[in-house]
């Protein structure tokens, strides 16, 4: 092992000196996730501001044995950015290589580097009157190279889909060095394996995405937003599919929210009035998105809202009047992640199921959990129209969250996620494996797949110095096929 003087020199002769954080004060914010859950330690975060520098540096530390863990904007909700606390991990950083290298509003492509914010990448797409779809509340620290290597998700996937689906070409700096440059803006291109999408969710296990093209789509013209108020999981389903039928592609969004769930943000803002009077257990935030006039997806909204009414899925709704009220809505459904994070003591799971078996899944879920602690706060939200929502069971409001969590975590944890596997869903939709779920990967996946895992890291990663302990559990001792 190097000592941290020769590393330091070694590095900074590639980034220069500004290109190196060492002291505890400075390398802090890189070693501690965004939640303060995992802490861990670095002798030296680099921060390169070329594919060039990433490639020596990433070449440098595959010669010498150094461990090395790729970090975007560190907003991973499973601790799958940040060193262990060995303190032998250097964490490289792209948040220098921040531009937007090219819009290419005829090919509707835009050409970044990986630590591009996603706010700023939606931005240049605007400023071309274009639209970047990716959406998640993190955006304005987020970067896109951490948002593919996640394959994030969020509140548009139902409409456009996810990062997997919005790269067409990447640009990576492989476990040794080598870069493999593939920055094309095709929208068809059948020459083989296509394998950009291996580093997509890879979680940095790969190599480090250092540049992408990416999609945009045109900008729509008009929106509508309504909060509503459904009788229960399975009436919003049944909204849901309705809304697809009398509006079509238009259905943006879908997002569902739980009494508890809201509650949270409403209790930080003081205790501040909910947009519908009365309580209800169950609520959707609906969006509508359209190139065509609003008086169009205005119509449609009310149709989709009748309807709603004459089944006896909807109980009361408020529709945006304004722009400022759609963004109050959205408000609302964006702080409910950080609201847990004031409470303390939330289990997080987040699941996806078939969309068919969504409200089947929750209750069941629900009723489970309850029968193990009945005060639990159900905080149960997010994107019901993918089939993925966030249930994340809550400490019950007397009880330490501490104590809570040491109790019930595993337990709720285990439950949920056999649920969900018996549903035949996934126990991480869309916040990826990290350091917090890859124990749980060994339960849930086939021998044959992890075996698979396993050999696409061997292949690329022989010394298993890319983010090691993240995404895969531990290295089977079965060998399948050879
Ligand atoms: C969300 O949908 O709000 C995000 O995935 C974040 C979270 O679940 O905490
Ligand atoms: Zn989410």
């Amino acid at each position: 092992m190097e000592t941290q003087t020769a590393l330091v020199q070694a590095l900074s002769a590639i980034v220069g000196s500004n290109g190196c954080l060492i002291t505890d004060a400075d390398t802090a914010p890189f070693v501690t996730d965004y939640r303060g859950i995992y802490r861990g330690k670095s002798p030296v975060v680099v921060m390169p501001a070329t594919t060039g520098q990433v490639s020596q540096v990433v070449a440098w530390c595959h010669g010498h044995g150094i461990p090395m863990v790729p970090q975007g904007g560190n907003t991973s909700l499973m601790g799958g950015a940040v060193p262990d606390d060995s303190g032998t991990t250097v964490v490289i950083s792209l948040r220098r290589m921040n531009r937007v290298l090219a819009v290419d509003t005829v090919n509707d492509t835009m050409t970044v580097e990986a630590g591009v914010t996603l706010s700023a990448a939606r931005a240049a797409a605007e400023g071309r009157k274009r639209l970047f779809p990716l959406r998640i509340g993190s955006e304005g620290s987020c970067q896109i190279g951490g948002n593919l290597s996640t394959n994030a998700g969020g509140t548009a996937v139902l409409r456009y889909g996810s990062m997997r689906d919005l790269v067409l070409g990447l640009e990576v700096v492989l476990p040794d060095g080598r870069v493999l440059s593939s920055l094309k803006g095709l929208r068809k291109d059948n020459t083989g394996y296509d394998l950009k999408q291996l580093f997509v969710g890879a979680e940095g296990t790969l190599g480090i995405i250092t540049g992408a093209v990416l999609k945009l789509v045109p900008q729509p013209r008009s929106t509508a937003t309504a909060f509503v108020a459904v009788a229960s999981p399975d009436a919003a389903v049944r909204l849901l599919g309705e809304a697809r039928t009398l509006s079509g592609q238009a259905v943006t969004a879908f997002e569902l929210i739980s009494a508890p769930a809201l509650d949270l943000v409403l209790a930080h803002h003081g205790n501040a009035p909910s947009l519908l009077p009365g309580r209800h257990d169950w609520m959707v935030l609906i969006e509508l998105a359209s190139a065509g006039e609003a008086e169009h997806l205005d119509a449609a909204m009310m149709e989709i809202l009748e309807c709603g009414l004459g089944n006896g899925w909807v109980a009361d709704a408020a529709v945006a009047a304004s722009l400022a009220d759609a963004q109050r809505f959205w408000r609302i459904r964006e702080e409910i992640s950080d609201a847990q994070g004031y409470a303390g003591g939330s289990i997080k799971c987040d699941i996806s199921v078939p969309l068919s078996r969504i409200a089947q899944f929750i209750n069941k879920a629900s009723a489970a959990v309850l029968a193990l602690e009945p005060a639990m706060r159900m905080v149960i939200y997010g994107h019901m129209g993918d089939g993925n929502v966030h249930f994340n069971p809550l400490r019950p409001a007397c009880r330490d969250a501490g104590a809570f969590l040491a109790r019930w975590h595993m337990a709720v944890s285990n439950l949920v996620d056999d649920l969900v596997h018996a549903e035949n869903g996934s126990i991480s939709a869309e916040h990826g494996i990290g350091a917090a779920k890859r124990d749980s990967l060994d339960r849930y996946k086939s021998q044959e797949e992890l075996e698979l895992m396993w050999q696409v890291k061997r292949a690329l990663d022989p010394k298993n110095l890319m983010n090691p302990g993240k995404l895969l559990p531990s290295e089977p001792t079965f060998v399948v096929g050879v």
